[in-house]
């Protein structure tokens, strides 16, 4: 792949994240995928479970001991002729906003569900965010080696829940005890699993008379299966490509991450349909990837990454054009000429210094301080990205340290922290910045700000739980900020500068509407995504 054009490099990037709820597989998964890709070279060099060796994608001393991936890394392989970009995220609900970052910055998804369990919570929230942004999307069900739910049902099932067709690519031997491997529909062969030595047999077969159906298919569940690979054999619609990369039609494969099975089937069509970087809008008008010179935005913020190095990165997915290190680019929010120096790729501890990079690839860049999530970055003129939103936080928290003199090592601390947007913080203007209020969407959040308080910065603090649940940004009807709120004693401000109120339940919201008649106390989320929290 030596010396190809800046647009040959654009078109062969393929950037995508897994959803999935907690214990389908995404960790399982991860690993094969990066082993096929040539990343690593043992499959087993990769596990992110309590007590078990860390996952080469979870890299925080947190998230080894809780066996729960909190931050966000990037893996890059080559496969098919393209450059994958797998952008690894947090499975647990607590992290939903670093997710919604995430995905932000994919261009498709791989959706995993556990052949048992079918289509979970964790999944759908995280399913309604790529179907609001019309991100494609590939469904892999998993654990087809356990018994699991009858897969006509399930395809059912995910078709009725997400209102999203599926196309099955392929279609399970059986499951649990009885799977045997997966029939492909589209290049008419049947992959077979030897469970003794774990290889895979490829046979083609285009007759279902072929005697050798009953060799590969346990005698009791024959017919059954046979009858569902003539059902979906009938429905002859060829695959809509234009449906999937609207996100109107999901390609389906069935394996076993696990046995690293039909892993390779999925990353194979995969590199073939899943878009490259794509048209991305902007205030100013449409980036193209191609034809545009460089631009990106900062979709997550990481400081101490690496204790060798204690520094803090700003994450760039890259829109549009070739990124090449030390080049001087305008930060668009502050309308000021910066140079991205130290740039970097992440490999779990790994890091690599990155000379070239292209329109759908992160790359990491050394931040200052210089930089919050959402921020554009371009070549030339300002440019604008879409707003990153925000997600409104429902536990609130007041921080102390038993040492007086370490208060503005706190301050200076949370500061950073909410910059990385690990919590949101709350002013009151009466006290100001010394003592603001912390705000986190899940309980998880808090154990982090704890421990990295005191890991990263020395700080042993104590949380004094604020009384609050409900956090509003007021607005009038143009949509005007409204500092003037009765009813409240204190009207906040956010990292912002916004107006913001917090209140204790619901009930005090509604009084607060009655009694504020023309304001509308809304979150600072897109109106349109508020039922995902
Ligand atoms: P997550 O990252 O989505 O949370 O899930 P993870 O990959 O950690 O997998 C959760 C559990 O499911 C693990 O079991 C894993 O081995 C198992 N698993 C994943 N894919 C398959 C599969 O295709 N078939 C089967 N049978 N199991 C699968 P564990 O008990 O937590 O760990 P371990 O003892 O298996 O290592």
């Amino acid at each position: 792949m030596e010396n190809l054009s800046p647009k040959e490099e654009i078109e062969r990037r393929r950037t995508f994240a897994i959803i999935s709820h907690p214990d389908a597989g995404k960790t399982t998964i991860t690993e094969k995928l990066i082993y096929i890709g040539g990343l690593i070279h043992e499959a087993g060099e990769v596990k992110g479970k309590a007590g078990t060796k860390a996952a080469t994608s979870d890299w925080m001393t947190m998230e080894q001991e809780r066996g729960i991936s909190i931050t966000s890394s990037v893996l890059q392989f080559d496969h098919g002729g393209k450059r994958v970009n797998l952008l690894d995220t947090p499975g647990h609900k607590d992290f939903s906003e670093d997710t919604y970052r995430t995905l932000v910055a994919a261009d498709s998804a791989l959706m995993l569900i556990d052949v048992a369990k079918g289509v979970e919570e964790r999944t759908k929230k995280l399913y309604e965010v790529c179907n609001y942004r019309k991100v494609p999307i590939f469904t892999f069900i998993n654990k087809c080696d356990r018994e699991g739910k009858v897969p006509l049902e399930l395809l059912d099932e995910i078709e009725n829940t997400l209102k999203m067709k599926c196309y099955p690519v392929n279609w399970p031997l059986g499951l649990g005890g009885l799977f045997r491997g997966v029939y492909n529909r589209l290049d008419k062969k049947v992959y077979l699993y030897n469970k003794e030595t774990g290889e895979q047999t490829i046979i083609p077969i285009d007759d279902f008379d072929d005697p050798r159906w009953k060799e590969w298919i346990h005698h009791d569940i024959f017919d059954s299966v046979m009858e569902e690979i003539q059902l979906i054999e009938m429905d002859a619609e060829e695959f809509d490509h234009e449906a999937f990369q609207k996100g109107e039609v999901s390609p389906a494969f069935w394996g076993s991450a696990k046995l690293n099975f039909g892993v390779d089937q999925f990353l194979r069509y995969f590199t073939e349909w899943a878009p490259g970087p794509g048209p991305r809008k902007t205030l100013q008008g449409e980036v193209d990837p191609i034809k545009d010179k460089f631009s990106g935005f900062i979709f997550k913020i990481q400081a101490n990454m690496d204790r060798k190095h204690r520094d803090r990165m700003a994450f760039i997915r890259i829109c549009s054009g070739h990124f090449t290190r030390g080049m001087k680019v305008r930060h668009c929010r502050l309308d000021r000429e910066i140079r991205l120096s130290h740039s970097a790729q992440f490999l779990a501890q790994d890091r690599e210094t990155v000379e070239d990079a292209f329109a759908g690839d992160i790359v990491g860049v050394s931040d200052p301080g210089l930089f919050r999530i959402g921020d554009s970055v371009a070549m030339g003129k300002k440019i604008e990205f879409e707003k990153i939103p925000q997600f409104s936080p429902e536990l609130f928290t007041r921080l102390f340290v038993s040492d007086a003199m370490k208060r503005q090592k706190l301050q200076k601390a949370i500061s950073e922290l909410s910059e990385e947007g690990v919590i949101q913080l709350f002013i009151d203007p009466h006290i100001g910045a010394q003592d603001p209020i912390v705000g986190v969407v899940g309980e998880l959040q808090f154990e982090v700000l704890k421990y990295r308080l005191q890991d990263e910065y020395n700080l042993e603090v104590r949380l004094d739980r604020a009384p609050y649940t409900v956090a509003k940004w007021p607005r009038d009807k143009d949509g005007k900020e409204v500092s003037e709120i009765s009813g409240v004693t204190t009207v906040f401000r956010d990292k912002e500068e916004r107006p913001v109120v917090l209140l204790g339940s619901e009930w005090d919201l509604n009084w607060l509407i009655k009694e504020n008649e023309g304001v509308h106390f809304g979150s600072p989320f897109d109106d349109g995504m508020k039922q995902w929290m």
